[in-house]
């Protein structure tokens, strides 16, 4: 299967990193296709810890290119420092990166914007990573974005910026404004920082169409989660891309028939970072263990992230979303230490009972879970290699995940390192 998609199949950090380093040693192409520096992926490589933001996961192999689709938006300086700390020579890097023109830029402003969105929000605040996000896609939208390509013209360049940023001067405090509206030496700073990049901007769907005429191995790495997709996730509490794998399309310049299989990856468990519904969510010592045995804690923001048991009807919703094909069960190991597991079969609302996920916000924000519990396995499972070594109530666990969601758990990670992942169907 040469065109393979990872999607995020609960509300982010899944272990997507993970997965997409570990499949990146069969891929020639790695493409990240919507979001932008809110994403966190870790990657150990050579016993050294990495966290992407912005960069594809693949960036660390020499043979594989490595693409940021025109769904993605780019903060210039995040991709600069970014390039720093990998400590990647800028003559490997530039065989290995490509930009797309149509990918639009983070620029200051949004980040102010970000922040005092939320700041005005309240208690009703999204609880963003204060990337800059919202802002960059709402401009996107608005038709007074700053594009990648942009900049291959200076003159066309500042014109852009000066839409940009005539919108948003009014909306910011008079000194924030001065200090991120300024025309001329926003232009100048991000015309510095991307005129390295200048050379690397390319078509991605004409790059992706012809690895794909010549059989090679593509890997979409998606970032965020289905749950924080703009249209089908717990909106307002969302990100502001498309996280599901229609995204690809759009985020890419390929078609829907060019994607050959999709893959969810989901925790054994549940977590969810920032605000928002989340029925599943112990508040209890079990949620706290949860966090401590899984470092539950933000690659990003370092926030800590609320922990929870599986969600079925959630993830039931995930699967139809993206179409998935099956899914990557992690973190199998941060469960091994309890008595029984909880998963949540179905929500409680008022005296309805519910196997899909409510309509209604108001709805969603009432609803109580329904838990059935299995044993737990008590045994450690990080040095299984296959199935067959799982304990057995681990094995009934899978199972049982397999059955109520009737789609096939394909891998299984039990542990940190690329190797910890036991492989019972083949991705590509
Ligand atoms: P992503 O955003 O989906 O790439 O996930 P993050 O990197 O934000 O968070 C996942 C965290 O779990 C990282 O710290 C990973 O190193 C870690 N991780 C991934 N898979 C496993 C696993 O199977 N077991 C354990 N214990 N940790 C894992
Ligand atoms: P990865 O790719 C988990 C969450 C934020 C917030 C909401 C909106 O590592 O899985 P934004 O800054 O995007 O406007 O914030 O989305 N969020 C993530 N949560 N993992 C991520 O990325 C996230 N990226 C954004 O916490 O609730
Ligand atoms: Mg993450």
């Amino acid at each position: 299967m040469p065109s393979l998609v990872i999607i995020g199949a609960q509300w982010g950090d899944e272990g997507k990193g993970k997965i997409v380093d570990a499949l990146a040693g069969q891929a020639d192409v790695v493409v990240r296709f919507q979001g932008g520096d809110n994403a966190g992926h870790t990657v150990f490589h050579d016993g050294r810890k990495f966290v992407f933001h912005i960069l594809p996961s693949g960036i660390l192999r020499p043979r594989v290119m490595n693409l940021i689709g025109g769904g993605v938006v780019v903060n210039p300086q995040k991709l600069v420092e970014e390039l720093a700390t990998i400590r990647l020579p800028e003559s490997a890097w530039r065989k290995r990166l490509r930009l797309s023109g149509e990918a639009h830029l983070i620029l200051a402003c949004h980040l102010a914007l970000d922040q005092a969105a939320e700041a005005q929000r309240g208690n009703r605040k999204i609880g963003t990573t204060q990337r800059g996000i919202g802002p960059a896609y709402a401009d996107r939208a608005a038709r007074t974005g700053v594009r990648m390509g942009d900049t291959l013209d200076p003159d066309y360049f500042r014109a852009q910026v000066k839409t940009c940023l005539d919108s948003h001067r009014a909306l910011l405090p008079k000194d924030r404004a001065r200090e991120v509206c300024n025309v001329d030496r926003v232009t100048r700073e991000a015309l510095a920082l991307l005129r390295p990049f200048r050379d690397l901007i390319v078509d991605t769907g004409i790059l992706l169409d012809t690895a794909r005429r010549k059989g090679q191995h593509i890997l979409y790495e998606g970032a965020q989660g289905t749950m924080l997709d703009i249209g089908a996730g717990t909106y307002p509490y969302v990100t502001s891309s498309h996280t599901i794998a229609g995204g690809v399309c759009v985020g890419t310049g390929i078609g829907p028939h060019a994607i050959d299989r999709i893959l969810g990856v989901s925790k054994a468990y549940a977590t969810r970072v920032g605000e928002g519904p989340f029925t599943s969510e112990l508040h209890d010592a079990t949620g706290e263990t949860l966090r401590r045995i899984g470092g539950e804690y933000g690659a990003t923001t370092k926030r800590p992230r609320r922990c929870g048991w599986l969600d079925i009807v959630q993830l039931r919703r995930a699967a139809r979303l993206n179409s998935l094909d099956g899914l990557i069960l992690t973190k199998l190991d941060v469960l091994d230490g309890f008595e029984q597991i909880g998963v949540c079969t179905a929500y409680r609302c008022g005296k309805k009972r519910w196997t899909e996920w409510p309509a209604s916000p108001v709805d969603l924000a009432s609803a109580e879970p329904i838990y059935t519990f299995l044993p737990g396995w008590k045994q450690v499972t990080t040095g299984a290699t296959s199935f067959q070594e799982l304990p057995a109530a681990a094995r009934a666990y899978i199972n049982k995940i397999e059955r109520w969601l009737d789609l096939p758990v394909v891998m299984i990670s039990n542990g940190q390192d690329r190797k910890q992942l036991i492989t019972r169907r083949r991705a590509f």
